[in-house]
């Protein structure tokens, strides 16, 4: 049986005094709830404040990317390791937003280029993410363009085999169905096809691990649709944007996954 696992992504939101509050009311909420695996992903520079509050808590603390040296003249950037060292447990990689690929475009669109997460980098920073013994939670999923035209099991197969080549171990790896068009949106997909899509994911992975890894749903969830959506069998949680961010909305999508 695998045990549910609901993450929240607070994308670029909060600074670091409220994000610690956030953290510390939701630590309250779900106390210690152990029947479901429970994480936040707060912005780089609240990770280290938001894991210390977190200490005594279950609630897991994860980065929403990191870059795939350990270290070196790369400006700007966050490896595995240092986000293993400001407490994290997880890692997010290949979120659309970091593919360029945006459910509500508030960017210009000549600047989508600088949105450059590939296949390829998603597999080096899977591969640093294992190394630096963080869960590892791999975004996948097609835009309304390719929904339309038929392509969604396509792109999303060839996601998931970018994302894996090479990669040996898989036992802790988490991969998140996240449809282009359902994020930031309210346009939840439907649960049947969520499900399907989900089951197809599992289909993708080396058999070794298919009834192993968790395979959540991400896209406009919330306190009204979160039930249905984690009732599918093979949806086995969510990751979570907007109705992350309230812990009164949040602690009402992760009790729906019990
Ligand atoms: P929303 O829940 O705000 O649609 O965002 C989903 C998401 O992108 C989580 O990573």
């Amino acid at each position: 049986m695998r045990k549910k696992i609901v993450v929240g992504n607070w994308k670029m939101n909060l600074l670091s005094a409220e994000a610690a509050t956030r953290a510390a009311e939701l630590a309250k909420l779900v106390g210690f709830e152990d029947s479901v695996e429970v994480g936040i992903c707060p912005a780089f520079l609240s990770l280290a404040g938001v894991s210390l509050v977190l200490r005594e808590s279950v609630i897991g603390v994860g980065s929403q990317d990191v870059f795939w040296k350990s270290s070196g003249a790369f400006t700007g950037f966050v490896s595995a390791e240092m986000v293993r060292d400001a407490g994290c447990r997880y890692a997010v990689i290949g979120h659309s937003e970091r593919r360029g690929r945006f459910g509500k475009l508030e960017v210009e669109e000549s600047t989508l280029p600088f949105f450059g997460e590939t296949d390829e980098t998603v597999n080096l920073k899977l591969k640093a993410t294992l190394a630096a013994g963080l869960v590892p939670i791999v975004c996948v999923g097609e835009s309304l363009a390719e929904r339309e035209a038929g392509q969604t099991d396509a792109v999303i197969a060839a996601q998931i085999a970018g994302a894996l080549d090479g990669v040996e171990d898989l036992s802790t790896l988490v991969i998140a169905y996240e449809p282009v068009w359902a994020i930031g949106t309210g346009k939840v997909c439907d649960s049947t096809e969520a499900n399907r899509v989900c089951g197809f994911i599992r289909s993708q992975v080396p058999e070794a691990y298919r009834d192993h890894v968790r395979v959540q749903y991400g896209g406009s969830v919330n306190p009204g649709n979160a039930a249905e959506l984690f009732s599918q069998p093979e949806i086995d949680g969510g990751l979570v944007g907007g109705a992350s961010l309230k812990p009164e909305d949040f602690i009402q999508v992760i009790n729906a996954a019990k």
